[in-house]
């Protein structure tokens, strides 16, 4: 039997904890299932790679861990890791790359040092590109290989406050959909996940990060706006709009089961019309001017709709849930 062996960084929350115990607990049922029709054979091995914490990983993998699940630790940022991490695995093979590993930055450029924004393109653009660089070479020898990157809508659509990371992801995007037709000619499939809002410890991070700083640095007026009215949409869109880290999970899966992967998936169908908005207007003035309005004019009816929406997503869920009790999927 072929195995396929799955490396995903930054496995100790959020979306590649529920990804790393999602491929590793799932192996019984949807990958043999999958063996036969799409001819993607059953995980044997899934090298899942944790950052700091592995405690919360190995209670979630359960009976899973190490038969379809090992822990590795990885820094992203550091070469050395990656190589050794890299070397640890049996001749170096791996089938699918998933890039998750990532951090937030939120708040005025003006409070941000030049050093914390490097970090953050040190871990989401650099910390991705160095793990593409070391396991590149040999899917190109083996002439076969996915590599997938847990992007965001935010590699599309600049989002207001959110300047340095938005930025990080632009620059994975750019780098993927240039690597993509190289890769191509070496049957490797390059995908790229673009989740909007998910409910994980990144949003907390960013949050904490953001009651601690220091708004000195700015004025009054660009302070007063970053704390009344973004924080407070941003934290009504996660709880309105924001998908599970199982929900992303899913998604991953489904595209890693393709036998011809997309290059791009949107993981939330509502910020799809966003993201088409600069395609609509290449002058900009339709993304610029909708943002605008958006943000400072029409606040009151986005919380409205957002309200809206939760009404409605609470009562599908509930239906969902009589649904199940009454013995349908
Ligand atoms: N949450 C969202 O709304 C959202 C939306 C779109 C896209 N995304 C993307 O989804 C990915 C996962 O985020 P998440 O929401 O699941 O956040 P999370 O819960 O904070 O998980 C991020 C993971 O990355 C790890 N990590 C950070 N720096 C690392 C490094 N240098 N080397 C190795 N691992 C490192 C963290 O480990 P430690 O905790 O041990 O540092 C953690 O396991 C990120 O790339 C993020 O940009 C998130």
């Amino acid at each position: 039997m072929v195995s396929k062996t799955v490396l995903i960084t930054g496995c100790s929350s959020g979306i590649g904890l529920a990804l790393a115990v999602k491929l590793a607990q799932d192996k019984q049922r949807r990958f043999k299932a999958s063996l036969m029709k799409k001819n993607f054979l059953k995980h044997e091995i899934l090298f899942t790679l944790g950052y700091k914490d592995k405690e919360k990983l190995e209670a979630a993998a359960g009976p899973a861990l190490h038969k379809t699940l090992e822990i590795k630790q990885l820094d992203v940022c550091d070469e050395k890791s990656i190589h050794n991490c890299i070397n640890s695995i049996p001749q170096r093979h791996i089938d699918i790359l998933i890039n998750n590993a990532g951090v937030g930055l939120i708040g005025p450029i003006e409070c941000q040092s030049i050093e914390e924004m490097k970090g953050i393109m040190e871990t989401n653009f650099f910390g991705v590109v160095r793990m593409i660089k070391e396991v590149l070479p040999d899917m190109k020898k083996r002439k076969s290989g996915h590599i997938v990157v847990i992007s965001s809508v935010m590699g599309l659509q600049g989002i207001v406050f959110n300047d340095i990371y938005t930025a990080s992801k632009f620059a994975i995007e750019g780098f993927c959909e240039s690597l993509v037709i190289q890769a191509l000619k070496f049957n490797i499939f390059v995908s790229l996940i673009e989740p909007g809002p998910v409910v994980t410890e990144f949003e907390m991070k960013v949050y904490e990060d953001a009651e601690k700083a220091d708004y000195s640095q700015t004025d009054p007026e660009t302070a007063e706006i970053f704390t009344n009215i973004y924080l407070k949409n941003s934290k009504a869109i996660f709880s309105s709009l924001g998908q599970t880290p199982e929900d992303i999970a899913e998604h991953t899966l489904k595209v890693i089961m393709t036998a011809k992967p997309p290059f791009r998936h949107q993981t939330n169908a509502i910020y799809t019309p966003m993201t088409a908005l600069k395609h609509a207007d290449p002058t900009g003035a339709l993304m610029t001017d909708s943002f605008y309005k958006m943000v400072f004019r029409y606040d009151t009816l986005l919380h409205i709709s957002l309200k809206a929406i939760r009404l409605i997503r609470w009562q599908a869920h509930k239906m969902r849930q009589g649904a199940r009790l009454l013995g349908f999927r």
